[in-house]
């Protein structure tokens, strides 16, 4: 292929006295120092608004960072018929042309920009500095370079047979219509890869970010501006939910969905599609990674130390707000009193509070909504016999939505924390008798409806042989030996099925082929 073989961005450490640390700290400050007007983007133009929403860091959320310009239906209507006049010209361009565009945005986020945006999500979403690189610098510019190249062998595909006297060919076209991507919070890589991988392959699209991500959702348009995204092909807009629903899936000419956020906004969504078949040209391509509920089966023949940093960075990585943060724990008796003693040791060690002091591990949840949701599941935790809180328990709004990374030990597996969605520092720990241990596989599987991330940690291959099976429809991606987190670009293709999602692995050619819709050609000579 004549694209560049995409390779892993290197991940910056920011050690104590680098230069990398220096830079990411001056951008902080600059960012901090002064507020922001974020406008939406329509048709490449700028659009502020009266209605203003705001932008505070959640673990400062006195400190104002932006306000941001609320659209109505108004600006929905616009962003759509902006997209839909982009269209023509943006299809028919070369995809080389296309591929140009988000090659260079690459490396835009690789070179000038890296620090711009790692300090929009730090001061945006609460992600320290480590997170802020693994998302806002290596995860988007991976998907960025390694979509290029699976949108390259997608256009080279080995034409079809064509017998003597005719000539076959397939041709992959873009949808007929526009896109809709929605974006949630919890990862700007996923917030520009949502909506840039559907334009690669010649769609327009209408993107409306979480409002708690809109910060670095902003810089990541002016890098798409910048690095030659003609108007209109994406269009950035501030809506609520109905207000944008109303719209866009009332629209003749609406051709797809590429979603993450929860199950049940999925759900809505996609019953409104279906009221509304009638309505569209053509079935929209409906692809979501919604909600999990990610699992660590910890066998007695573990290794224990891999066993407590699998558990402690798989649970409390950005405070657990990763849709793949493993939730629930399982966890063989005989080894349970050495792991525990480790798990609360390394706990206690980790300090708390704002992304911008480097030293901090955890930081805050989003906003005050989740840390409510959190604190009211840790409230009936306490008052629950049959658990036993071991780490955490403690929580406190007043500067920041911080939550104590939190272990609850509990007697009934499926007590309504190891079932439930929380999406925060909240981990569940059931400890069973190592005899039990094909009991325990059932219970894994029929637990929760989601199947998005699950981990054995085993040293007898015979155990990794049964749950590795038993467990295959259970987590889209499956992790032997390993925390159930941090999926790379490239590496391990990621999405999961069941309540978690279409299983469209994103970073992958299987979702790219979601955003096209193939013609066959048979010429007759
Ligand atoms: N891709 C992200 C992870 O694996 C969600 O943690």
């Amino acid at each position: 292929f004549n694209v560049p073989a995409p390779v892993n961005e290197p991940v910056y450490n920011y050690a104590p006295g680098s230069q990398e640390r220096k830079l990411l700290k001056e951008a902080l400050a600059d960012a901090r120092s002064k507020v922001l007007d974020i406008p939406m983007y329509i048709n490449g133009k700028e659009v502020f608004t009266e209605d203003k929403g705001k932008v505070n860091p959640p673990h400062d959320h006195q400190h104002l960072l932006a306000t941001y310009s609320k659209g109505t239906k108004k600006h929905v209507e616009q962003a759509i018929d902006a997209a839909l006049a982009a269209k023509a010209d943006w299809e028919n361009l070369a995809w080389e042309q296309r591929a140009a565009i988000f090659l260079k945005a690459a490396d835009l986020i690789a070179g000038p920009y890296r620090y711009k945006l790692n300090a929009a999500t730090m001061l945006g979403q609460s992600k320290n500095a480590y997170q802020a690189e693994i998302d806002s610098a290596c995860e988007i510019i991976d998907f960025l370079r390694f979509n290029v190249s699976y949108m390259a062998e997608i256009y080279k595909q080995q034409p079809p047979v064509s017998p003597n006297g005719s000539w076959n060919r397939v041709e992959q076209r873009p949808l007929e219509g526009f896109v809709f991507a929605l974006t949630p919070f919890n990862f700007t890589a996923i917030a520009g890869n949502l909506p840039s991988c559907v334009a690669m392959m010649g769609n327009v699209v209408v993107w409306k970010p979480a409002n708690t991500q809109i910060y670095a959702a902003n810089v990541l348009m002016e890098i798409f501006r910048e690095a030659g995204l003609p108007d209109g092909v994406i269009n950035l807009i501030f809506v609520s939910g109905p207000d944008a629903g109303d719209v866009i899936f009332n629209h003749a000419d609406f051709a797809g969905i590429h979603f993450t956020g929860s199950t049940g906004v999925f759900q809505d969504i996609w019953k409104t599609i279906g009221n509304n078949i009638h309505k569209y040209k053509t079935y929209p391509r409906i692809v979501g990674e919604t909600g999990g509920k990610d699992f660590i089966l910890v066998h007695g023949s573990a290794d224990i130390e891999a066993a407590n940093t699998a558990i402690v960075r798989g649970a409390f990585e950005y405070q657990g707000q990763k849709c793949s943060a493993a939730s629930r724990v399982y966890i063989a008796k005989s080894i349970w009193p050495q792991l525990k003693e480790l798990m609360v040791s390394d706990l206690a060690s980790l300090k708390m509070g704002p992304t911008e002091d480097f030293s901090n591990f955890i930081n805050a949840v989003i906003d005050e909504k989740s840390f409510n949701n959190l604190a009211k599941y840790i409230d009936a935790a306490k008052k629950d016999s049959g658990v036993e809180i071991i780490a955490g328990g403690n929580y406190d709004k007043s500067k920041g939505y911080f939550i104590e990374p939190t272990v609850l030990v509990v007697n009934d597996p499926k007590y309504t924390t190891m079932c439930e969605e929380l999406f925060g520092p909240v981990l569940t720990v059931y400890v069973y008798d190592d005899k039990d241990f094909d009991q325990i596989l059932d219970i894994i599987d029929t637990t929760s409806i989601y199947a998005l991330t699950g981990a054995i940690i085993a040293q007898d291959r015979y155990v990794i042989a049964q749950a590795t099976q038993a467990l295959r429809n259970a987590a889209g991606n499956f992790y032997v030996n390993d925390k159930c987190t941090g999926a790379v670009v490239g590496q391990q293709p990621f999405g999961g099925a069941r309540g978690s999602g279409t299983n469209d692995k994103a970073g992958s050619m299987i979702n790219l082929l979601r955003w096209v819709s193939p013609r066959t050609i048979k010429e007759t000579f």
